[in-house]
C-alpha cells in the first residue's frame, strides 16, 4: 500500500471511530461513571489553578497554562454522560430536573464552557493577576449549574 492509501485508509477508520461514538449512547451505569470521573478530572485541574491563584503552591506559568488547556479539553467531554433516566440510584447526585430542562442544563454547561478562553487566554499571558480574576467567572458557572442540578 502506498503512503497515500494508507492515510485514506486510516481517515476512513477515524471517521467510523467518530460516527460510532456518536451514535451510540452508553448504558446508565456506565454513563455515570463517565460523566463523574470527567468531573472529577476538571476539579483536579481548576483546583490547582485555584491554589496558584491563592498563593498555596507557587504561580508556574506553564503548569497555568497546561491546567487551562486541560480544563477547556475535558469540559467538552461529560455532556456525553448525561443520558436519558440515569438520576437513579445511590451512586449519582444528578437531579431528574435535569431531564425536566434539558435546555437550561445545557445552556448552562455551555455558559461554563464559554468562560475558557479567557482562562486560557489570562495562564498565557503569565500574569497571576489575570489568573485570579478569569478564574471567578468559571467557578462560578460551575457553581451555577451545581446550585440548580447536583444534590450535594
Ligand atoms: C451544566 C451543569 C454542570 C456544570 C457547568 C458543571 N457541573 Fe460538575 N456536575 C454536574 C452534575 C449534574 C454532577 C453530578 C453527576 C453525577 O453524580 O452523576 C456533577 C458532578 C461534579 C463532581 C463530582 C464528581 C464525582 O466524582 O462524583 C465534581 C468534582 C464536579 N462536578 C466539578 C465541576 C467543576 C470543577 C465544574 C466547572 C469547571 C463543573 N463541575 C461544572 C453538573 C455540572
Amino acid at each position: 500500500m502506498n503512503h497515500v492509501a494508507k492515510l485514506a485508509c486510516g481517515l476512513a477508520l477515524a471517521g467510523t471511530v467518530a460516527a460510532t461514538l456518536q451514535a451510540q449512547e452508553m448504558r446508565p451505569d456506565r454513563a455515570i461513571k463517565f460523566r463523574q470521573g470527567v468531573m472529577y478530572a476538571m476539579n483536579v485541574n481548576i483546583g490547582v489553578l485555584s491554589r496558584m491563584a491563592k498563593g498555596e503552591i507557587p504561580y508556574d506559568k506553564d503548569a497555568a497554562a497546561l491546567r487551562a488547556k486541560n480544563l477547556t479539553e475535558l469540559a467538552r467531554m461529560p455532556w456525553e454522560g448525561f443520558v436519558p433516566v440515569s438520576h437513579e440510584g445511590p451512586r449519582t447526585k444528578a437531579k431528574p430536573e435535569i431531564w425536566q430542562d434539558k435546555a437550561k442544563f445545557d445552556k448552562l454547561a455551555e455558559a461554563m464552557q464559554a468562560e475558557l478562553p479567557g482562562l486560557v487566554a489570562a495562564t498565557q499571558s503569565g500574569e497571576l493577576s489575570r489568573l485570579k480574576s478569569a478564574l471567578t467567572p468559571v467557578a462560578d458557572a460551575c457553581t451555577k449549574c451545581h446550585d440548580a442540578f447536583v444534590n450535594e
